[in-house]
């Protein structure tokens, strides 16, 4: 059996582990170790990028301060919605608060349903109806609410990394500016695969043809016209230091960044896809091919793109799915960032390398269904451990302990 997991525990129970790296993209495709967990372990798997963490002598870090709460309490009063008992929860304005608690004890409900439904309302107009609470008080501290959840972010094979943070308008915008296209006229709208002019009109810009196969799935073929590029002739001889626009679409973001190092506002967006750790994606990967934690990303590297000055109410449910350790380092140094230019951030999260790092952590349960949906702690990181009914105090714990020697 084949399991291509970042899971720490089912690292531990199998019988070989194959680690593979030492970066992602280009960085990437090296067999780092090879061998059992205990030898991945070992100090001496000096290559490894797990074994130091899956031995527990590496830790995620927290960039950043704890904070204590200073500037009030954004407050659910009595949230009763499905499983929800009516406790107060009660989230520190401008922390960094994870959300805890097993499978179905309701943070979903409390946070999604409840919290960031109340706040779409609110803060951004949204029609929606929020899970049955009392009220929400100081919810007019903020001034927008982000909610960044894994869904696609589009199911149009034509929508990428660079059509959605648009970076494709500043690369159209710098394609227009290249002498060869001041010559012949083109405008920025030449450099676009969705209208006619520079596009191939072969495929109308998809780069590939559907081909009838009669009673089987739909199967497609390279475009013969384009061989795949998506644009004519023409607008594939503007060139940026010897790059076509096809030829950037077919970029990872930090090739990219090298080509584009002079040119601020291709940059600050190429710097923001690196900073959610997608520097290994390619600008063109159809948004339809991407994991539901890149999507997720994406999301984020795009809020993030924007430059909010603070007041704004970040909520995430399980950013860190599919995220090898190195990934969340990189997603909690992001978070934290967003907290100390004065946002509030709210994280719905079991991993316990993110739980340990939480300013506040509010832990629902006991159980799950009708044995859940109680708070039972709200507090600062050091005082979970003593919870006895506190599944999370436990395994943290646990976690916090050194491994014994196996
Ligand atoms: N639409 C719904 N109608 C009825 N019950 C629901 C609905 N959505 C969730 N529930 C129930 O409410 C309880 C809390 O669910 P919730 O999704 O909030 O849990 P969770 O803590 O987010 O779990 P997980 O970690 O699995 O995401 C569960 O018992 C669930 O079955
Ligand atoms: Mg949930
Ligand atoms: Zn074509």
């Amino acid at each position: 059996m084949i399991v291509v997991e970042h899971d720490e525990d089912t690292m531990r129970l199998a019988d070989e582990v194959i680690e593979i790296g030492p970066g992602a993209g280009s960085q990437g495709g090296a067999i780092l170790f090879q061998g059992s967990p205990a030898e991945l372990m070992r100090t001496e798997a000096r290559q490894s990028v797990s074994g130091p963490f899956l031995a527990r002598t590496r830790r995620v870090e927290k960039a950043g301060k704890t904070k204590k709460p200073t500037d009030g309490f954004l407050t659910v009063r009595e949230p009763r919605e499905h499983n929800l008992k009516g406790d107060d929860a009660k989230f520190p304005v401008g922390l960094l608060t994870v959300v805890t608690g097993v499978s179905g004890s309701g943070k979903s409900t409390l946070v999604n349903d409840v919290l960031a439904t109340a706040a779409a309302k609110k803060l951004n107009g949204a029609k929606a109806v929020a899970g049955v609470h009392r009220s929400i008080e100081n919810l007019d501290f903020f001034e927008k609410l982000v909610q960044v959840d894994q869904s696609p972010i589009g199911r149009s094979p034509r929508s990428n990394p660079a059509t959605y943070t648009k970076l494709l308008d500043a690369l159209r915008n710098l394609y227009a500016q290249v002498p060869l296209a001041k010559v012949r006229g083109y405008q920025a709208s030449r450099f676009s695969f969705n209208v006619r002019g520079g596009r191939c009109e072969k495929c109308q810009g998809d780069g590939a043809i559907k081909l009838d196969m009669q009673f089987m799935a739909n199967a497609y073929a390279p475009c013969p016209s384009c061989e795949g590029k998506r644009f004519n002739r023409e607008t594939l001889e503007v060139l940026f230091h010897g790059h076509s626009i096809a030829d950037v679409l077919d970029m990872t973001v930090g090739d990219a960044m090298q080509l584009f190092r002079n040119i601020p506002k291709v940059m600050d967006k190429l710097e923001t896809l690196a900073a959610v750790g997608l520097g290994y994606l390619k600008l063109g990967q159809s948004a339809t091919t991407l994991s539901g934690g890149e999507a997720q990303r994406l999301k984020l590297s795009l809020e993030l793109s924007k430059r909010q000055q603070g007041d704004v109410l970040y909520i995430l449910d399980e950013p860190t799915t599919g995220l090898h350790w190195l990934d969340i380092q990189n997603l909690m140094d992001l978070l934290f960032k967003l907290r100390d230019a004065g946002n509030t951030v709210i994280v719905i999260e079991h991993n316990l390398d993110v739980v340990n790092l939480a300013d506040w952590i509010i832990d629902l349960g006991p159980g799950g269904g009708s044995a859940g949906g109680e708070i039972i702690y709200a507090g600062g990181r050091e005082g979970i451990e003593a919870v006895e009914r506190s599944l999370t105090g436990t395994a943290l714990r646990r976690w916090a302990e050194p491994l014994p020697a196996s």
